[in-house]
């Protein structure tokens, strides 16, 4: 039930529109009964039942009321009336004119109340997709190593798409089907309540045998979806790796991968199908158990006249509990829908709920410049318990540039992550100007952090967007000027729309180099003051990356710098040297000091060279 309220809570203001939907649905069912009602005097005119004392007797009509009986009072009195005047004819005209118009009533009201339940529904999904979405975006770094990617997209994509199919279900379930049999069992119960009573009793019988292969569905569905959300992230790594899986020849591996959970996909959603489809047998096998019962226990009476009612009243009832019958079968083989759904819900919700490891004070500062100095004091960090980095101490004052240096694997990058929060430290601080990180708005602080990587994500849009990311304000002349400061202003004039060109995912494609003179111009747009250059120029060949080193000494002017590189030229006129080794800073000071000492550094520096 909590559940359900908080799926609901996704609808918005929703209380008017649930009004309607009750409306229009009780109006729905009225119009239906009505229309199945009119089946007795239609009947009865057809069979030439109706008594009118032979003779053309009218009756006067009944005073003003409002209530059910005098409904039908004013109707039989009208009909008997057509029929003493006009003959029997005028009065199946009679019958037939009011039928039409109740059907029209009924199905216009059941559309109304499709469409709002419909808005509701669209809402919720729309809503939960949203906020689904911008949750996951929050979510630490440290998530999405762990966690398979196409797991997180079956639960925004289907396990969503399984609380919406739940969501039609509970608004048949919880109210148009009740509703809907007891209005026909009110009318049930006008025409015969012995009979009514022995319907009555038989109904458990047909929906307590439906619920029950229903239950044994529920196991099963949360397996499927759980195959499912493995199936996607095979298929998603598959199409990350491509390139990895054709140059070695591993495409068997993966075939069988996928095939495996793909066939385990297959069994588990046969063997669904297999329970579900028993569903609409055994409840039309036990529906039809009850009607012949109450055909035989009816007929005899009407046989014997031991009842009130006359034969048309009788087929008309048979009917009407045959059309009663339409709900109760899909109230049973909702539930399976809705219990499917819940389990999705709840695999929805375990996501909405993960707490962001990394969130905003709520007085948190905006940081505009550094001021004094960021330093690192005693700062340990593990991944999962495995300690990268170990005792950490350097300070960094504006303007200044340090320089880290260690072999691959040493933690330099994920010292970078420690400055701009992807993560936060296990032990120490890391300060701004005398304050913890966590004392200032994360978006702030990512954007005094200006970082270029080894690699540069292109999003699939225009180059102009691709360096404005973010910011939708910025001119055309600043973004231009960017990419002239970037080297990128030449090479973007000569793609085929210009600045206007899409690139990125299933765009025209870029060099490294190019994807990395875009990153820098991205990075000069957004004017940050602290530059972190990851490597950048280690994944080009050296003609790019001599024009890439270019672009980033134009963009390093004025800034504080951190810089990890493994080119000699970029490391040399750092004003402190920090050499680190498996986490720990090893050796510190200038480039002079370093190499007198003859220790890491000096053997790191000399394979530099002969790189270089
Ligand atoms: N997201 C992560 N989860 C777990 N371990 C990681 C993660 N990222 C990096 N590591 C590990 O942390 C260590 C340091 O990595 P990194 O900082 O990238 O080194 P460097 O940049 O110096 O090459 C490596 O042993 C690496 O395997
Ligand atoms: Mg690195």
């Amino acid at each position: 039930m909590k559940t359900y309220l908080r799926i609901l809570a996704y609808a918005g203001p929703i209380q008017r529109l649930f009004l309607f939907y009750f409306l229009t649905t009780l109006l729905a069912i009225f119009f239906g009964l009505v229309n199945l009602s009119l089946l007795i005097p239609l009947l009865e005119v057809l069979f030439s039942q109706t008594d009118v004392g032979g003779a053309l007797v009218t009756i006067p009509k009944p005073g003003p009321s409002i209530s059910l009986a005098h409904l039908k009072e004013l109707f039989s009195c009208h009909f008997i009336n057509i029929i003493a005047t006009h003959g029997r004819v005028s009065a199946l005209y009679f019958v037939c004119t009011i039928m039409i118009i109740s059907v029209l009533l009924a199905n216009l009201f059941r559309y109304l109340a499709e469409i709002i339940a419909a808005e509701l529904r669209i809402n919720v999904i729309h809503n939960l997709r949203k906020e689904l979405f911008d949750k996951i975006s929050r979510l630490h770094m440290g998530y999405f190593t762990k966690q398979h990617k196409g797991d997180i997209m079956a639960k925004v994509m289907s396990n969503v798409q399984e609380v919406e199919h739940a969501m039609e279900y509970t608004f048949k379930v919880f109210f148009k089907e009740p509703a809907t049999i007891i209005g026909f069992f009110i009318v049930l119960f006008y025409i015969s309540p012995q009979l009514t009573w022995l319907a009555l009793l038989s109904l458990p019988i047909v929906g307590g045998g439906i619920t029950t292969i229903v239950r044994r569905l529920l196991k099963r569905a949360a397996q499927s979806q759980a195959s499912l959300g493995r199936l996607m992230s095979i298929l998603e790594e598959a199409m990350g790796g491509m390139r990895t899986i054709k140059s070695f020849a591993v495409r068997p591996y993966i075939l069988g991968k996928f095939e495996q959970e793909n066939s385990t996909y297959a069994k588990l959603n046969f063997s669904i199908l297999l329970k579900n489809s028993l569903v609409p047998l055994l409840s039309e096998f036990l529906g039809v158990l009850v009607m012949t019962l109450l055909l035989a226990y009816g007929g005899r009476m009407v046989f014997l006249h031991e009842s009130t009612f006359t034969a048309s009243t009788f087929i008309t009832y048979i009917i009407i509990f045959s059309q009663a019958l339409v709900p109760v079968k899909s109230i049973s083989k909702s539930l399976s829908n809705i219990q499917r759904g819940l389990a999705a819900s709840k695999q929805v919700f375990a996501l909405a709920d993960i707490q962001p490891a990394i969130v905003n004070k709520p007085d948190a500062r905006i940081i505009e410049s550094l001021q004094q100095a960021i330093s690192f004091k005693e700062v340990c960090f593990a991944y999962d318990h495995k300690p990268i980095i170990k005792h950490l101490n350097l300070t960094i004052e504006p303007g200044k540039k340090i320089a880290l240096v260690g072999p691959s694997g040493s933690g330099k990058s994920t010292i970078t992550s420690l400055l701009n929060r992807l993560y936060d430290v296990t032990q120490g601080v890391v300060q701004i100007d005398s304050l913890p990180l966590q004392d200032y708005d994360v978006q702030s602080l990512r954007k005094l952090i200006g970082i270029i990587t080894q690699e540069t994500t292109l999003f699939h849009d225009t180059v102009f967007n691709n360096i404005a990311l973010g910011r939708p304000e910025a001119s055309e002349l600043a973004v231009i000027e960017a990419a002239r400061i970037a080297h990128a202003h030449d090479f973007i004039k000569a793609l085929p729309l210009g600045y206007q060109t899409v690139i990125g995912a299933g765009g025209s494609k870029l060099s490294s180099g190019q994807a990395q003179q875009l990153g820098i111009a991205r990075t000069v747009l957004s004017k940050p003051s602290v530059l972190v250059l990851d490597e950048a120029t280690s994944a080009l060949d050296s003609a790019s990356a001599k024009l890439v080193q270019e672009a980033i000494d134009r963009l390093m002017q004025g800034k504080t710098l951190f810089v990890i590189a493994h080119r000699l030229s970029t490391i040399r006129n750092a004003d402190e040297i920090f050499v680190i080794d498996a986490g720990e800073v090893v050796e510190h000071g200038t480039h002079e000091v370093l190499m007198q000492q003859g220790g890491l550094y000096k053997r790191l520096s000399m394979l530099y060279y002969q790189e270089d």
